[in-house]
């Protein structure tokens, strides 16, 4: 398998000035017509031009008018060449034949449920036609789709919509005209053809110009898309209220298909999505979801700019477009909502995710140097560390310098393909105006800055405090270090900043004084109040460096440290702090973040105890006195009140262990959860019942209202489950025929792990009343494939035969394969049956869809993490796994984890 690398990246021997592409569909087959103007590069090498294909028939090819000689051209697997490269402007034509009907990797023009759709990003446009099929090609393109009027009345493509009209002598076939005027790479392009509902609006831009926004669905399904209609206009009034980026065509046309291998994609103009990011109401859709629809539409859009009008020049450069348009859009998610809790969900998923990815075979840094399946680096850390980086020079730089920054990069790159090194150079420059101007920043060296790019590995600082009581001067003895990840032993320092803050025992904030500084001086190195009070910024950019305060108070007892307040950079943090000294944070941190930190550290402490065997009891109890003033503390927003209690997730719980033990026992962990959930559902039983009572009374109110209530209900409801409530049983299962899904939801959870009549009852009620939806049903789904108990391999089984069970929907895949896998007791069963079932089902799903069957193998990645035992187990499944036939995509992955064998 061939291995792309970033240092051999050429231009292409030439451009393409226009593309044209007629596409004829038919039920049993499509035939594209593609021609482009090409035009040889300046200082052309004498490369051979090479257009790329797969599962293509080449029915004909012509350069300028003329059927091209056999000897001419070469077809070889997976390409066409051109022997002899014109040496002028010329058209090549070529028309091929494909059946997007039987194509089920989801890649290229394919059909879901009657629907023609296209995804093209990365590599799915050599599936509809020879092309170069590389992002650093920029064209324009004009489209012409002729279908059966009665299957496909409607028909979609980018730009704007010429012409429409019948085919003369093609009796029942229509056709449309699209145009685009915006030059775009080909992963951009895309084609949709179907009977679809449309949902139409306006939006007005700042500019005065009026925007006909679309939403295409499938029939029905229409009075389910209020709401990323809302989503869809208010992310487009946030881009230009933010960052002064405007919608740059007359119209703005978003398709959902059921079948989609990932969430949803920017093609430019015609946005298509996962049918479970955009259809939604109360009714069908949880809180949460109804964000996340809300981020995912912002997402896309925002890529209009950040993606679109500025591409990648090549792949290796993938997170200038995702690391900063997830930027783009957690930033449009905390204006809007709560910004505070969309750090903690934020961090949540970076440590649950990005952190273990970090840590293990697949380790790369957010700007790889190589790759095998380009597929396979749609990742969490290109994706989510992406993000952290880019928060990282947003923190170093203030918001006005990195705005001036995202200016410069705009204009300096518009309708250009751009290098993460483009846009790092454009927020330099803006830095060193601002410094030159005398501005209040930091100094930093953006060379070393750079090297958060090119170094895997989450970095690590470790924090010793040197406290002179008599004096009252603390000393933070900082270290850096990244640990080695798989081809980079080595690491260098990188630039962190470092935000903290010291509390007293009253909890006051205390000065962060340097020696030789004046109070005022102190004053205006303040942070802003939503870092907290008193907060302060550190550059950390060497292996070890000391921090030096001053001025404190005489005391035998040193302040609390609060850090990294905001979580300040993708880094882990080791300070020795006493339980005491975190409950004190706990209880009375100002700023949000390091406070619920603060509880994260104890939770995971405690818990991880629990899993030893042992209980720490005065901790525990702590956490109880901790958690019941919370409860009561009416003026913390509920939402924060709820993610304050909430446990870490496994995936940080074992990181966790494997830190502590060198080794991870999951069903220990998992048992531990339920162990304390149980204790604070017991201890804490009067205040959760006032609070309870009390979120009862907004319960009915609509999102983003009640949101608050309906999550600590979620919370109260699991650990008084846990507690043996036979009412608050009977409650939770009761939600499931009410009017919210949030709630319904959150009684299915809290009734997961417990084996009740009410948890069958409630699950058979859920299945029953959302047969008919599948984007719901998929939920249920994976509450069954999740359940702690039975024969887990047995149950998945009978659910992958169920009649609902759509085999080809990658979401109803994730569902039961990716619910199995969280299925702590079963996917981990100690004689490796849930490894070898998952190994064989990831071998079958590979055979037909590549991309999500590679993501699938990535939970044999953590193997070397569990005991000897399921160790060999796991090792066996991936070697089982190895020795079938893989797709490049799987064999990159299940080759990645073997190495360590
Ligand atoms: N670019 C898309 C996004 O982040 C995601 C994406 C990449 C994708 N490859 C895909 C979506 C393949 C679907 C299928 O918004
Ligand atoms: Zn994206």
């Amino acid at each position: 398998m061939a291995t792309v690398r970033l240092a051999d990246y050429r231009p292409a021997p030439f451009t393409i000035e226009h593309t044209q592409l007629l596409f004829q569909l038919h039920a049993d087959h499509t035939v594209v017509d593609a021609a482009f103007q090409l035009v040889p590069a300046g200082a052309a090498e004498a490369a051979p031009w090479e257009f790329l294909g797969e599962q293509l028939e080449l029915l004909s090819i012509e350069l300028d008018g003329e059927l091209l000689a056999a000897e001419a051209y070469r077809l070889e697997p997976g390409k066409l060449v051109l022997l002899a490269p014109p040496e002028a402007a010329c058209c090549l034509r070529t028309r091929v034949k494909i059946q997007p009907q039987t194509n089920t990797s989801l890649e290229g023009l394919y059909v879901s449920g009657g629907l023609f759709t296209t995804q093209c990003e990365a590599e799915g446009f050599r599936r509809i036609t020879f092309h170069p099929d590389r992002p650093d090609l920029l064209s324009r393109f004009r489209v012409r789709i002729e279908a059966d009027q009665a299957s496909c009345p409607v028909l979609l493509s980018n730009g704007n919509c010429l012409e429409t009209g019948v085919i003369p002598g093609e009796p029942g076939r229509h056709y449309a005209v699209w145009d685009d005027p915006f030059p775009k790479p080909s992963y951009l392009f895309a084609l949709v053809a179907g009977a679809l509902e449309e949902v139409r609006d306006q939006f007005v831009t700042c500019s005065g110009r009026t925007v006909q926004l679309r939403i295409h669905v499938e029939p029905g399904d229409a009075p389910f898309t209020a709401h990323a209609m809302a989503s869809l206009k208010r992310s487009m009034a946030w881009d230009e209220r933010r960052y002064g980026l405007e919608y740059d065509l007359e119209e703005f046309n978003l398709v959902a298909v059921r079948h989609f291998n990932m969430g949803a994609m920017e093609n430019k103009s015609l946005n298509i999505f996962n049918s479970k990011l955009v259809l939604a109401d109360a009714e069908t859709a949880t809180d949460a979801e109804l964000e996340r629809i809300e981020s995912v539409i912002g997402h896309e859009y925002f890529h209009n700019w950040t993606g679109n009008r500025i591409t990648c020049r090549d792949w290796f450069q993938l997170s200038l477009k995702e690391g900063l348009t997830v930027f783009r859009d957690a930033s449009f998610t905390a204006d809007l909502h709560s910004p505070e809790v969309k750090r903690i969900d934020d961090v949540a998923l970076l440590r649950n995710t990005q952190f273990r990815e970090d840590a293990g075979p697949t380790a790369h840094p957010i700007q790889p140097d190589h790759y095998q399946a380009i597929d396979n680096f749609y990742t969490t850390t290109i994706y989510e560390k992406g993000s952290e980086v880019i928060r990282v020079l947003h923190t170093l730089l203030g918001e006005e310098t990195f705005m001036r920054g995202m200016a410069l990069y705009v204009s300096r790159h518009d309708g250009t393909a751009a290098t993460c090194q483009d846009f790092v150079q454009a927020m330099e420059d803006a830095a060193e105006q601002a410094w030159a101007a005398g501005a209040a920043l930091p100094r930093f060296d953006f060379q070393q800055f750079r090297r958060w790019y090119s170094q895997a590995g989450t970095p690590q600082l470790q924090i010793e405090r040197h406290w002179d009581g008599d004096a009252g001067t603390l000393r933070l003895s900082v270290r850096q270090s990244t640990p080695a990840t798989p081809g980079q032993p080595q690491k260098e320092p990188v630039v962190i900043p470092l935000v903290l803050g010291l509390v007293g025992q009253g909890g006051d904030p205390l000065p962060l004084q340097l020696p030789g500084e004046h109070a005022k001086d102190v004053a205006a190195a303040t942070l802003p109040a939503e870092w907290g009070s008193a907060s302060r910024l550190f550059v950390i950019d060497r292996a070890e460096q000391d921090l030096l305060f001053v001025g404190l108070e005489a005391h035998s007892h040193p302040p609390a440290v609060s850090l990294p307040r905001g979580f300040s950079a993708p880094v882990r943090v080791a300070m020795e702090r006493s339980s005491n000294e975190l409950l004190h944070l706990l209880a009375c941190d100002s700023e949000s973040f390091a406070r619920w930190d603060a509880g994260q550290v104890l939770l995971r402490q405690a818990l991880l105890e629990r899993a030893s065997g042992a209980i720490n009891d005065e901790l525990e109890e702590g956490l109880v006195a901790a958690f019941e003033r919370i409860l009561l503390e009416g003026d913390l927003g509920d939402s924060y009140r709820s993610a304050l209690m909430a446990f870490p997730g496994l995936p940080e719980l074992e990181d966790a262990a494997l830190a502590q033990n060198g080794t991870v026992d999951p069903p220990a962990l998992f048992e531990a959860v339920l162990a304390l959930r149980t204790r604070l559902g017991d201890e804490l039983q009067g205040p959760l019942e006032t609070v309870l009572a009390s979120c009862r009374n907004q319960w009915q109110q609509h999102w983003p209202e009640g949101v608050g209530d309906r999550d600590l209900t979620a919370t109260i409801w699991s650990w008084r489950v846990a507690a043996g409530d036979a009412g608050v049983r009977a409650e939770a299962a009761a939600a499931v025929s009410g009017p919210s899904m949030t709630l319904a939801r959150a009684g299915l959870r809290a009734l997961q792990s417990i084996d009740s009549p009410e948890r069958n009852a409630a699950l058979q009620a859920f299945h029953d009343r959302w047969q008919e939806k599948p984007v719901i049903l998929d939920a249920w789904f994976g509450l069954e494939a999740a359940t702690p108990f039975g024969d887990g391999v047995e149950r998945v089984r009978q659910l992958m035969d169920h009649p609902r069970f759509d085999p080809a929907a990658p979401n109803s895949l994730r569902a039961v394969l990716g619910g199995f896998a969280g299925n702590v007791s079963q996917f981990h069963a100690l004689d490796g049956s849930g490894y070898r079932f998952m190994a064989e089902q990831i071998s079958a799903l590979d055979q037909r869809n590549p991309i999500t069957a590679s993501r699938m193998a990535k939970v044999f990645s953590r193997w070397q993490s569990y005991g000897s035992l399921r160790s060999e187990r796991m090792l066996e499944a991936l070697k089982q796994l190895s020795a079938t036939p893989l797709s490049p995509n799987s064999r990159e992955v299940v080759d990645q984890c073997l190495q360590l064998a």
